[in-house]
């Protein structure tokens, strides 16, 4: 299955579903357009996928918004809706975040793979995935303080969980550039590898996923998932349950 989009490819193979930003020339800057295709892809994947990985062709995973956004006939629609509602505004919101929302299904693992610049909309997409290989030439940056707008492409809960508070607030409140190295300090990054190992790390990741059991891994990855927000007692009733469900499917008699 393979599906085009202005700026994206959208393809399935097996269990793995590969969504590719084809702007290398714009440094895949991201338009609405790009997010409603991802939206679709996600709400429309096959149930055998078990793995989701992102990536970006050329020199950068992604510098953001397309800042055309700015000016021309999608400036022209966001001066409209400036003028509608608080309430229509965020449902334009809503929808452009529907473009991320769905990279966290325990039906599969997301993996972003990013080189380069991931700037904006582009560090959020990264933050969106369950996981990010990133080349050692990597430039994190939450730029959208410095453009006098907030992170709401669903990346501030992930940057929070995975970073704390305080070096968020410090992350985004300077704009500033998170490299490598401290991507994978921070754990903002899984793995960092060479530029050009990037493809093949990626591919041994995804197949090192889809080793385990398809519906024990979904099974863990609710479970870890939901675990920040429970107390101890309350996971351990959950980890009950779920094995309940494990034991059962593997050794009740057919
Ligand atoms: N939107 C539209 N076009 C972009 C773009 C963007 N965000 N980023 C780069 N491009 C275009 C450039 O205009 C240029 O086009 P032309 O060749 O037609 O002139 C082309 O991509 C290559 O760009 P550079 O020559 O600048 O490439 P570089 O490798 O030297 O630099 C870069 C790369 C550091 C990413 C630089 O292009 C840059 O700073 N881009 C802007 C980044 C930005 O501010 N993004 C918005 C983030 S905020 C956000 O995303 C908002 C949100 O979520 C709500």
């Amino acid at each position: 299955m393979e599906e085009g989009s202005g700026g994206l490819r959208c393809e399935v193979d097996g269990e793995i579903a590969t969504i590719t930003l084809t702007r290398p020339d714009k440094r895949n800057a991201q338009t609405s357009a790009m997010w409603s295709a991802m939206a679709r892809f996600g709400e429309t994947l096959p149930e055998s996928v078990r793995v989701v990985v992102i990536e970006g062709e050329g020199p950068s995973f992604s510098a953001g918004l397309d800042l055309g956004a700015f000016s021309g006939e999608t400036g022209a629609t966001f001066a409209t809706a400036a003028k509608t509602g608080d309430a229509e505004l965020e449902q334009v919101i809503g929808e452009f975040q529907r473009g991320f929302l769905w990279l966290r299904s325990p039906q599969f693992v997301s993996i972003a793979a990013v080189q380069g610049h991931a700037i904006g909309a582009g560090f959020q997409l990264a933050l969106a995935c369950d996981l990010r290989v990133v080349a050692d030439d990597v430039k994190f940056c939450m730029k959208e303080p410095a453009l006098g707008l907030v992170p709401d492409l669903t990346g501030t809960k992930p940057l929070v969980d995975i970073v704390g508070v305080p070096r968020a607030i410090e992350i985004c409140l300077t704009a500033r550039t998170v490299g490598a190295d401290e991507a994978a300090r921070l754990g903002l990054a899984e793995l960092v590898v060479p530029r050009e190992e990037l493809g093949q790390a990626v591919r041994d990741l995804a197949a090192a996923l889809l080793s385990t059991d398809r519906d024990a891994a979904r099974a863990t990855k609710r479970l870890l998932q939901q675990a920040p927000g429970r107390t101890l007692e309350e996971q351990a009733a959950a980890e009950r349950a779920e094995q309940a469900v494990r034991i059962k499917a593997l050794f009740a008699p057919r």
